[in-house]
């Protein structure tokens, strides 16, 4: 009988940023490509609020919805075995007072089966974080591009570029690890920062498009597969071509269905 993985908990993540091991994480939506990633070794598997654009073909992540969140989480986390499964919290789902906060994240948590949430924002967000924390939900962080934010900050564009808003990251950054953050997401950050940001903390940062010296990186999972052409930021690399793929593919079915080719004996019952 073969053995089930133990799956990683927080404290595995601690314990990989002590031991310089670099973190693995991917996002994932549903079942099939959550699976995928857990037997690929895929450390930390996100149910990102991306959701909301990527499947949901929504402009932003503003308009994603706890039931929304709770739904992908359910799906992800009932196919995973070893990856630790993080599930966002959506926007105005934790801003407006911890006590509201502390409800649905837990509802995440109970509903979903996954093992933490993430939220976005630093140093005002610090009390939320320690209410979480306190009533036993792990929380991940996220500062530097925080995508529920992107009316105030004039779009998606690299964060803490000058020496205040640099010193502001760290801060944030700080203050989430102060408030019992297991780990932190910096997003569109420069390198040097996040590198300083990286050796000033003792929880794991996890960096998209924050260059190389974070303790882990995340990708959006569609983006990296090459399913999103129209999509290119400098700090996407494509690990697939599935766009042309998936094209090549469809169009070869609808070539064969419009033929009479397909089905063929080999797939049809006598
Ligand atoms: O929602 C998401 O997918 C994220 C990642 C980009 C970090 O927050």
């Amino acid at each position: 009988m073969s053995e089930q993985p133990r799956p990683l908990t927080v404290l595995n993540l601690l314990a990989m940023k002590r031991a310089g091991t670099k973190i693995v994480s991917l996002t994932a939506y549903d079942a099939l490509m959550a699976r995928m990633l857990d037997a690929s070794g895929v450390d930390v598997i996100l149910v990102g609020d991306s959701v909301n654009q990527v499947v949901a073909g929504r402009p932003s992540t503003l308009s994603a919805t706890l039931d929304q969140m709770i739904y992908h989480g359910r799906a992800v986390q009932g196919a995973v075995r070893r990856g630790l499964v993080v599930v966002d919290l959506p926007f105005l789902t934790y801003q407006v007072t911890p006590e509201e906060a502390i409800r649905n994240a837990g509802r995440v948590l109970q509903e979903t089966g996954a093992a933490a949430v993430k939220l976005e924002g630093g140093v005002p967000m610090g009390p939320t974080i320690r209410a979480l924390v306190d009533r036993g939900i792990p929380v991940m962080g996220h500062v530097g591009l925080t995508p529920q934010s992107v009316h105030a900050l004039g779009g998606y564009r690299v964060q803490g570029r000058d020496q205040a808003a640099a010193d502001r990251l760290l801060a944030d950054a700080r203050a989430i690890e102060e408030a019992g953050a297991f780990s932190v997401v910096l997003e569109l950050v420069p390198s040097s920062l996040a590198r300083t940001v990286t050796q000033s903390l003792t929880i794991p940062t996890i960096g998209i498009g924050a260059g190389p010296d974070c303790d882990g990186q995340v990708l959006v999972l569609p983006d990296m597969l090459g399913m999103n052409s129209g999509f290119s930021p400098k700090f996407l690399k494509r690990y697939a071509d599935l766009d042309t793929d998936i094209r090549a593919a469809v169009s070869a079915y609808g070539a064969e269905v419009r033929s009479g080719a397909y089905p063929d004996p080999e797939h049809s019952f006598e």
